[in-house]
């Protein structure tokens, strides 16, 4: 479904950093955090070993934690409310736009609360939320942002990259995002004070000064980024643009073939068609239910069969059986919960041809004719 492509050059520049003596944190992370605020319009980034210990340090920065609620969409990776969870606050999920498959805003303001402190917005795929909208509510309700970014580095909203403006954004580099630095993450901060808080909570709280000095104030965890990962994300930084372009193709050439009328009448729901802003991490499709006598997992075991990979992003957060216990149940978020069940994610990755978009949508419009509903 997807693969990272690595470049000699990052290669060979791993070596180097293996054998210089220094593996962990050290100079490469500094140049990579250095690259990153560029990237970022000069805002302060700081790197991480995940794409969620970013957002759980955000919330602590931000102060969130017990008797808090923090509103966010149950169409996610879990990471992203399991970090509500993790400081102590309760996630509160409001239903999709099936249409963009993020958290829809025209239902946000009626789930916020006295006890509401924060909103975590998913970029699903790479498609931006409305940042006008979304801020406009936050700071209506005085509420903090984390932008839930994993998806959507290299993304932008209206012209400016996603990471270059709002409160708290938080990046992913595991090896199926746009780039990678293997498992790793950054978290965009506004100011130095946080910038320094980020770092105390990445790793034990630790604060040094001159050679011998040490202290500690806060409870932080151990989250720092390797100069070995740090390194291949280094390697990955200036591929962005040509790697997103690449994904932009692919995306259109799905569009295109999707289009055929033969392949059109199977109807199957398609994203949004934005070949400005997303960077199409994703290209995800929504399989009509009613009209198939297979379902979802027999589809991907027959495209697995055909040498063709597939994903689900994501089952409906609130279904998991943590959720449930917490107070959750089958028909709370009755959007997400249809999207969730037919969601299928077909491969796009940089290395794919069109040749291999054209196996794809063949194979997949194959399979669904045999299996319509009389
Ligand atoms: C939407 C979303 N949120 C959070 C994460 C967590 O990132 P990581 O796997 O780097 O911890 C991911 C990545 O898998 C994601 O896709």
């Amino acid at each position: 479904m997807t693969r990272p492509t690595i470049d000699e050059e990052t290669i060979a520049g791993v070596a180097d950093v293996l054998r210089s003596g220094w593996l962990t944190s050290g100079p490469q992370v500094k140049t990579l955090e250095a690259k990153l605020s560029e990237y970022c319009g000069g805002r302060p980034v700081r790197v991480f070993n995940s794409g969620t210990c970013t957002m759980e340090i955000a919330l602590r920065i931000a102060g969130v934690g017990p008797g808090h609620e923090v509103i966010t969409t149950p169409l996610s990776w879990v990471a992203t409310s399991n970090v509500v969870l993790e400081v102590g606050a309760r996630p509160v999920f409001v239903d999709i736009d099936p249409v963009t498959r993020n958290l829809d805003l025209d239902r946000v303001e009626a789930a916020i609360t006295p006890a509401t402190r924060a909103i975590i917005p998913v970029d699903l795929a790479g498609l931006p939320v409305d940042r006008d909208r979304l801020y406009a509510i936050a700071k209506k309700h005085r509420l903090r942002v984390v932008e839930d970014a994993a998806q959507s580095f290299g993304s932008t909203w209206k012209g400016k990259r996603i990471g270059a403006s709002g409160d708290f954004v938080s990046f992913s580099f595991h090896p199926n995002k746009n780039v990678t630095t293997i498992e790793g993450g950054a978290l965009v901060v506004n100011d130095e004070r946080e910038a320094v808080l980020a770092e105390q909570y990445r790793l034990q709280g630790v604060v040094k000064s001159g050679y011998d000095g040490m202290e500690v104030e806060l409870v932080g965890g151990k989250f720092n980024l390797t100069d070995v990962a740090a390194r291949v994300g280094l390697g990955q930084l200036p591929h962005l643009d040509e790697f997103n372009a690449k994904r932009r193709e692919l995306a259109r050439a799905y569009f295109e073939l999707f289009a055929a009328p033969a392949v059109r009448a199977l109807g199957l729901q398609l994203p949004v068609a934005d070949f400005i802003q997303s960077n199409w991490h994703m290209f995800q499709v929504v399989l009509p239910e009613q009209r198939l006598t297979l379902k979802r997992a027999d589809v991907m075991a027959q495209l697995h069969a055909a040498g063709i990979g597939t994903g689900v992003h994501y089952p409906a957060i609130h279904r998991f059986a943590l959720y449930r216990r917490l107070g959750w149940k089958d028909g709370d978020f009755p959007l997400a919960e249809y999207t969730c069940r037919n969601i299928l994610t077909l491969p796009l990755f940089p290395a794919m041809t069109r040749a291999d978009v054209v196996r794809v949508v063949d194979t997949l419009a194959a399979i669904l004719s045999a299996h319509r509903q009389s």
